[in-house]
């Protein structure tokens, strides 16, 4: 049986993807702006590209949105040209990093870079190690949604990428249906609804109690339109949110799905 979910603060994370520049952080300052002026019952993240973790993490924020980076390496350091590690986020001011999302676990033929999740797991370790709360995104593509394989697929991923090692405080997880990434399209409540069941009852199986707490998010084509109604389903502790995280004006309002 599925443990009642315990009182979750919800998560409200923007991934920027690989878009900003540094004159682009002052959609954040207008973010912060309109987010003091009511009280939100969610904690905000933004998880901006590699060259503005810094720059993001020293912006006086009296509403308190978090920095996140969007990937990290699974090793410490070393010779990897290009990458950046847990502890390069961290040193950068970054509380958040973003991993396995599907832009990354994609093949690289698909213009991703072919990440497995026992790579994203190596990732969740090195961002433990680092002192860094992870991320941890799964979700089918539409293939494996029409063949009737979300669920196997989904328990897969989170089961390959989740160390033994989790706990709720520093591990998020979040359901991102590849389809419906960019794509204006979202799986109905339902769907959403089946899946994130799934999920907690695969955290509960695997960590007890504990499972309970994890927050799950949702993610795919979230937009002020929709996101009300998709915070409101069961097992749904917030929203990762791409395109519509770039402009304060409708990330303010999907945030206002939790104002108070
Ligand atoms: P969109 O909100 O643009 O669909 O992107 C979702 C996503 O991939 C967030 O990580």
């Amino acid at each position: 049986m599925t443990a009642p979910a315990k009182k979750i603060r919800p998560l409200v994370v923007g991934n920027w993807k690989m878009n900003g520049m540094g004159a682009h952080l002052r959609e954040l300052r207008r973010l912060n702006t309109g987010l003091s002026k009511h009280k939100f019952g969610c904690d905000v993240a933004v998880c901006v590209p590699a060259t503005l973790v810094h720059r993001l993490s020293t912006m006086k924020f009296g509403a308190k949105i978090m920095t996140g980076g969007q990937d990290c390496h699974g090793a410490q350091k070393g010779a990897h040209t290009g990458d950046v590690s847990a502890q390069m986020l961290k040193d950068a001011g970054a509380k958040w990093v973003i991993v396995g999302h599907s832009e990354r676990r994609t093949e690289v033929k698909r213009g991703g870079h072919g990440e497995t999740s026992k790579l994203v797991r190596e990732k969740v370790l090195a961002a433990q190690m680092a002192g860094l709360r992870s991320i941890v995104c799964v979700g089918e593509m539409l293939t494996e949604r029409k063949s009737g394989d979300t669920l196997k697929v989904v328990g897969a991923q989170l089961r390959q990428s989740l160390p033994d090692t989790c706990n709720a405080p520093d591990i998020v997880i979040a359901y991102e249906p590849v389809w419906a990434i960019g794509s204006g399209l979202t799986p109905s409540v339902e769907q959403i609804g089946a899946v994130h069941a799934h999920i907690r009852k695969a955290l509960t199986r695997r960590f007890g109690d504990a499972g309970a707490a994890f927050r799950v998010l949702y993610g795919g084509s979230v937009n002020p339109s929709n996101a009300a109604e998709l915070m409101a389903i069961a097992n749904v502790n917030g929203a990762l949110v791409g395109g519509a995280s770039l402009k304060a004006a409708d990330f303010s309002r999907i945030i206002g799905a939790y104002r108070r």
